[in-house]
């Protein structure tokens, strides 16, 4: 199945992905008056495509919703029970999944609509493999002051800030753009980014200017369970700069080496010893996460 051919979730019913329509006065259009999520889905056993931490993004959907104020249109277990109904339907071993909820379509106007449903868009799509070149290579960054909002922790659909920082990288031929605020790491354009020093890793602590991303949580609590220090500080741009060690992370791409920053190479301008340790773990970590998704699954009413 093409991407193209995909059934998308529109406010309670199935539809083709080719033909679904929105109205063109919803805020989400209008003024980006929206939130969403971004679920990987891994095929980690033969027969079993599960989804990585599951419950953790709808849990950051929920705090998403409340910060702008949109009231959350379905529980926990119907989100579950939608995300595993978009996986059935779709045939593909390696899945994203999006979903996005607008404050609902009415006439113009800056102020919140009453009364107003919300807009709930979802969907798959196939997730390629991770290049294997990025894995054993590592890729390429630029940098750029963070010019973006300050409520960077609320997972808006208004990416204009990220999306310029995401074309800033590939104007750069680059992978990512690597942002700081006031010579402090925030993260990249669309990733968390985690310095290694002398064998420890170190990362700005979440706050409102990052993104509390559950990759960023999943690699700080394998690191933990494995022993390896864990600095959650401000980080200095010089200290980004000069790292042993320089990831990115992300739903889409797990967890990766940058091995070249400004042109510079980082470290020796190789993927390090720790992130090889680190993906053969977030790789484990998966595998119990799906273990956890397969007890789950037999109690979900999946999305009619
Ligand atoms: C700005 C930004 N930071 C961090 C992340 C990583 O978050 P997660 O690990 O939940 O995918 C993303 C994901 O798209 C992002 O857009």
């Amino acid at each position: 199945m093409d991407w193209q051919d995909a059934t998308c979730y529109l406010n309670g019913e199935w539809q083709p992905l080719a033909s679904a329509k929105i109205s063109v006065l919803d805020r989400g259009f209008i003024f980006g008056d929206g939130v969403y999520e971004v679920i990987p889905v891994d095929t980690v056993e033969p027969g079993l495509r599960a989804p990585f931490r599951a419950r953790e993004h709808f849990a950051r959907l929920e705090r998403s919703l409340a910060a702008v104020r949109i009231d959350n249109p379905l529980t926990m277990d119907d989100w579950l029970g939608l995300l595993a109904a978009l996986i059935e339907r779709h045939p593909w071993p390696r899945q994203t999944v999006y979903l996005q909820v607008t404050r609902g379509a009415a006439k113009r106007d800056h102020a919140f609509p009453q009364g107003v449903a919300p807009t709930v868009f979802a969907v798959s799509s196939p997730w390629p493999p991770i290049p294997p070149e990025n894995l054993e290579r590592g890729v390429a960054c630029v940098t750029h002051a963070d010019e973006r909002w300050l409520h960077c922790d609320v997972k808006s659909i208004s990416l204009l800030g990220n999306v310029l920082m995401k074309q800033h990288a590939v104007d750069h031929g680059a992978f990512e753009t690597i942002l700081f605020r006031d010579g402090l790491l925030t993260e990249a354009s669309s990733a968390n980014v985690f310095v290694v020093h002398r064998g420890t890793i170190v990362v700005p602590a979440k706050s409102n200017l990052i993104l509390p991303g559950i990759t960023y949580d999943a690699v700080l609590d394998i690191a933990r369970a494995r022993g390896i220090e864990v600095e959650v500080r401000p980080v200095d741009e010089s200290e980004v700069r000069t790292a042993d060690e320089l990831w990115l992370s992300s739903s889409g791409r797990e967890v990766l080496p940058v091995t070249r920053l400004d042109g510079e190479p980082i470290g020796d301008g190789a993927p390090g010893p720790l992130f090889r340790r680190m993906h053969a773990w977030f790789q484990q970590a998966k595998r119990e996460d799906a273990l956890r998704w397969k007890s789950l699954l037999p109690a979900l009413r999946l999305a009619a």
